[in-house]
């Protein structure tokens, strides 16, 4: 099959927060490379993208912020939305998931599925709020969690651990917006059976996409391998399309079976709007002679690679996807990005941050992409490749090339002599480039494609320094001429190269050498530029970024990190429960322990030891020394000096870290696990028993 035309999807970011770093690498980036790729090329492509704005994040997100659903997808839709044309994401449309086209078409692709008799319906067991009397979704239960055991994990993760959960494995299920506690109750639901599909997602994927990244491939065959199951594709929620049935109010399509078909809706919009230009959405969407791309995050494997497939199967009218480049996730700083958490570079605020540096952030993204596995951003990695790679290489090579061409000749391109051998071997390992960019992202490899580009940047400020053509202007004009006619013509090229990674400096650097936009196919060719064509002003490609500026940005992690440790604090206490009372005892095992009184004389951090304090106490009978593990419960230590404590005095000695521990001190656990040593209401004699 010759594919006529290539249709690009990026996933629909939910519109419950802004769009951050992760988003931009894992999915926004490398699409956008591979459409401003394939445009230059001269390839019929079109680029689609749009909010998720039904499920239930936005709706915590209004709950949370105290404005309506409505408001908060207009906030956040229209701030996406920007960020994405801030970064250049050249999407042909930008539209969202409340739009009356997509709402309608949804509505009408169920009802077709439904009509046909494609789904299964059941009835099940749901928690529900008797006190609200609503049927709560995954992400609005919360519990403790039974991996880690933290308070207020989410129904379908914990947060604190990473673990998957499912509602019925949290310890005490509460409402997460009221705290009520949760009983079950029945409801009917729509389910796409794909169990009746597994043969024919088996041969599609498993035999005829073999050349799907291993990532994606792997884990459709354990999907596969796991024996798919019916998946329930409406919700009861009051947010969201309704389901077009009769019987099923009170009930909306599950935001993964709107979703998807926005990427549709979107098609129809544009082509609806602009039918001259963008021809029938029906051809993006149903010729088989359309080659289908979803670039996504690997959380949404599943539903781009076997969900929505069947349901484009079911419906019976569409092609499936071509392919499903999807990334691994990058973290920040080393934890995992988070929007719940505000632990994320959030693209609006990095526009505002960094005005005009949006390709350093590209740059850093793809050359870090997670695409084979999880990465980490640091600012420190951030300013390093901005100030050792595009500063001192591409930079530094523009910037000599047309600096010394004001100075020697006028500003215009000088003309070419004779080339020499060496000359010849720069052009030479030049030309070869292109064919292996090309390749790589044919083979959507981004971060090594734009690895070869900087190459061609590295080449020619190789052959500047090796030429020093700021040496030869002292005795040989005419060499100096040739150096500086093909210097600038690399330059030329490398407007072309570095297109679809940094285009907001390829437009700058066009300008520069006052050259217009070219094809893929020039690149290569050393005769981009006129002799005697004059060049435009000169100015830095890129800046150095300073330490300050990388500071600052720590400063504000740092500062995120400690106020997301508070409001953990806080959850685990408002959650906090006394643990059960233990078995009953007597008399006579409680008088076994001496419990005595003594006054803390010194205590002091064991070295070597974040756990162990060690106690000098005047216990009324020559003083002894005990060691109990509560070091990180006091930083510091010396406020216990002075104080009188209980202790156990009848424990056998232990020795700890070289030290004996003649007994053990009491404390009491606090909620968040703050450790407090006991101590008498009034003055006594140390030594006094207790009992
Ligand atoms: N909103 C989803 C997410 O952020 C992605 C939806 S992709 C679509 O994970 F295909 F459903 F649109
Ligand atoms: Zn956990």
């Amino acid at each position: 099959m010759t594919f006529q035309r290539t249709l690009v999807t990026t996933a629909l970011p939910y519109a419950n927060g802004p769009v951050h770093i992760g988003h931009l690498a894992g999915v926004y980036v490398p699409a956008d490379i591979y459409v401003r790729y394939l445009r230059l090329k001269g390839e019929n492509v079109l680029f689609v993208g749009g909010s998720d704005e039904h499920g239930v994040p936005v709706t915590i997100r209004a709950r949370k912020e105290g404005i309506t659903t409505q408001e908060v997808v207009d906030r956040y839709h229209n701030i996406i939305k920007n960020s994405f044309e801030g970064f250049g994401i050249s999407f042909d449309v930008y539209s969202r998931t409340t739009s009356k086209i997509h709402h309608q078409l949804a509505s009408d692709f169920f009802r077709k599925l439904y009509d046909e008799g494609k789904f299964v319906e059941q009835t099940s067991e749901q928690f529900y709020d008797p006190e609200t009397q609503e049927f709560l979704t995954d992400r609005n239960i919360r519990g403790e969690c039974p991996r880690c055991h933290a308070a207020g994990a989410y129904g379908d993760q914990c947060e604190k651990c990473g673990a998957t959960l499912s509602p019925d494995e949290l310890i005490n299920p509460y409402n997460a917006i009221n705290g009520n506690p949760l009983t079950k109750k029945e409801t009917k639901h729509w389910y796409l059976p794909l169990d009746q599909y597994q043969q024919w997602l088996e041969e599609w994927i498993l035999q005829e996409h073999k050349e799907w990244r291993p990532n994606v491939y792997g884990q459709c065959k354990s999907w596969l391998d796991g024996g798919l199951r019916p998946r329930a594709v409406t919700r009861d929620l009051d947010w969201g399309i309704p389901v077009p049935v009769e019987g099923a109010e009170g009930k909306v399509l599950y935001v993964w079976f709107d979703a998807p078909i926005g990427y549709i809706s979107n098609t129809k919009e544009l082509c609806d709007a602009k039918p001259e230009h963008f021809g029938n959405w029906e051809t993006w969407w149903k010729d088989p002679s359309t080659r289908l791309i979803h670039f996504i995050g690997k959380d949404n494997i599943v539903f781009h690679c076997i969900v929505f497939p069947t349901m484009l199967k079911a419906e019976g009218s569409y092609i499936v996807p071509d392919n499903v480049p999807s990334n691994e996730f990058l973290n920040l700083e080393g934890d995992k990005i988070s929007t719940s958490r505000n632990w994320a570079v959030w693209l609006n605020e990095y526009l505002v941050d960094f005005p005009d540096k949006q390709d350093v952030l590209r740059y850093v993204l793809t050359a870090n992409a997670p695409e084979t596995k999880d990465n980490d951003f640091t600012w420190a990695d951030f300013q390093a490749r901005n100030n050792n790679e595009l500063v001192a290489i591409y930079g530094n090579f523009v910037n000599r090339a047309l600096v010394l061409t004001k100075k020697y000749f006028d500003g215009k391109v000088p003309a070419v002599g004779t080339f020499n051998e060496y000359d010849q071997a720069t052009i030479a390992e030049f030309q070869n480039v292109k064919a292996e960019v090309e390749k790589l992202l044919n083979d959507f490899r981004f971060r090594d494609a734009q690895k070869e580009a900087m190459n061609l940047a590295r080449i020619g400020n190789k052959y500047l320094a090796d030429t020093e053509p700021w040496k030869i202007a002292k005795t040989d004009m005419d060499r100096t001429a040739t150096i500086l006619h093909l210097a600038l013509q690399i330059a030329a090229n490398l407007s072309v190269a570095f297109e679809p990674f940094l285009p907001f400096s390829s437009a700058k650097l066009r300008k520069m050498l006052s050259m217009s936009e070219l094809k893929w196919e020039e690149l290569g060719n050393i005769n981009l530029l006129q002799e005697g064509q004059e060049l435009g002003e000169v100015s830095l490609l890129f800046e150095k970024i300073e330490d300050a500026t990388i500071q600052a940005q720590l400063d504000r992690l740092a500062n995120i990190k400690a106020a997301n440790e508070e409001a953990e604090k806080q959850e685990a206490l408002k959650n906090w429960k006394p643990v059960e009372i233990k078995e009953n005892t007597n008399i006579d095992e409680f008088v076994k322990m001496d419990i005595r009184v003594a006054t803390v004389i010194d205590c002091q951090p064991v070295k070597k030891s974040d756990r162990l304090l060690q106690f000098r106490l005047d216990d009324g009978m020559g003083g002894r020394t005990i060691l109990s593990g509560i070091a990180q419960s006091y930083p510091d230590p010396s406020v216990l000096i002075g104080k009188q404590v209980l202790f156990i005095a009848n424990f056998p000695p232990r020795k700890m870290m070289g030290i004996e521990s003649q007994g053990m001190i009491l404390s009491a656990v606090d909620a968040d696990g703050k450790l407090v040593v006991t101590t008498v209401t009034a003055q006594v004699k140390n030594g006094s028993q207790v009992g």
